[in-house]
């Protein structure tokens, strides 16, 4: 078959979708029209043609923006379901998926509004599209630490519908050892830890190795920085580590490089477990897996060996009891 064949037939996951990054921006219109609110925008187009960025913090003032039209246990409803069944429409039968609750908390929305719409749309997907699902619950890293810690506290309650914790936004100044008590007492409550390492970040390899040997981390998320120590590398080895690598967004290292390097390719090329993920489609010219992983083919020139190795860490990832893995 083609290779877009070859990719839309292989049975997929995803490790690295924010959730509130999966809002369209149809979806956008519906919901703020839903919700009595005015959009200062034309239209779709218009609103599409102003998601211009050029670094994390330039991306992040759009996506917290834009986020600002779920209100309600129904939105949060809507929006997981419509990334649940794109992705099963593309094969992916099973996805952990972040959220960022600090962002809706802020608006007056409840915890019980948040997850509980995540979590019936996650239900029904499973029964209706056969895509089985979890929810990582994001710190803001930029927001205060006393903030995180009531978030973590007012999301305990609802443990059962979270399997981890993880953290994105702005990394600059906001280092992981900010999170460490929260980590700490996650893990306490049972639950897996993550954390963004984005590329090219201030202190980025200092923070990869904060979250490997302080934080303790199961995951993490982009982390191609670490190709540029052999020591840390090694460790992650060690610690059989996983990368939830998001080419779209963090797929090449530039600052501290003389040629820019493919971190896809470099990290497989280290020996790393490298999965694909479309971190924030809806923001990214809304292609999603499929389209990542083709683009992907192309830029980190990847065997159909290595395609294959890769889809297989997707889901020895997963955080699932061993029986479930095996079943998938
Ligand atoms: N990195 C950091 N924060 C984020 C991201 C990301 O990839 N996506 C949404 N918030
Ligand atoms: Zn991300």
């Amino acid at each position: 078959p083609t290779l877009a064949k070859f990719i839309h037939g292989l049975p997929k996951s995803e490790y690295h979708v924010h959730l509130e990054g999966t809002l369209e921006a149809e979806m956008k219109f519906a919901l703020a029209k839903r919700n009595g609110m005015n959009l200062p925008f034309a239209d779709v187009a218009a609103m599409k043609a102003s998601y211009q960025y050029h670094d994390l913090p330039s991306f992040l003032a759009i996506y917290y923006d834009g986020m600002k039209v779920l209100q309600k246990e129904p939105d949060f409803y809507d929006l997981a379901y419509a990334y649940l069944a794109k992705a099963a429409s593309q094969n992916v039968i099973y996805a952990e998926m972040f959220f960022d609750p600090q962002e809706h908390l802020k608006r007056g929305v409840t915890m019980a509004d948040v997850i509980g719409g995540i979590t019936r749309a996650r239900r029904d997907a499973e029964s209706k599209l056969g895509i089985r699902s979890q929810l990582i619950l994001c710190f803001v890293r930029d927001l205060s630490a006393e903030s995180a810690m009531a978030t973590l506290d007012a999301a305990l309650p609802f443990k059962a519908d979270l399997v981890g914790v993880g953290l994105d936004s702005d990394e600059a100044g906001n280092p992981p050892e900010k999170f460490r008590e929260h980590f700490a007492k996650a893990r306490a409550n049972g639950l897996k830890v993550t954390a963004h390492c984005d590329v090219d970040q201030t202190d980025t390899l200092k923070n990869i190795r904060t979250v490997l040997t302080d934080l303790k981390v199961d995951r993490i998320d982009h982390g191609g920085n670490i190709v540029q120590s052999t020591e840390l590398v090694a460790i992650a080895k060690e610690r059989g580590i996983y990368f939830t690598v998001c080419p779209t967004f963090s797929g090449t290292l530039r600052r501290t490089e003389k040629m820019p390097v493919d971190v896809v390719r470099a990290m497989l090329d280290a020996g790393l477990k490298v999965t694909i993920s479309s971190d924030d489609p809806a923001y990214m010219g809304s292609e999603y897996i499929d389209g990542v992983l083709i683009r992907a083919v192309d830029r980190s020139r990847l065997s159909k060996a290595e395609l294959i190795a890769m889809t297989r860490y997707g889901f020895e990832a997963a955080w699932l009891p061993e029986a479930d893995k095996a079943a998938m």
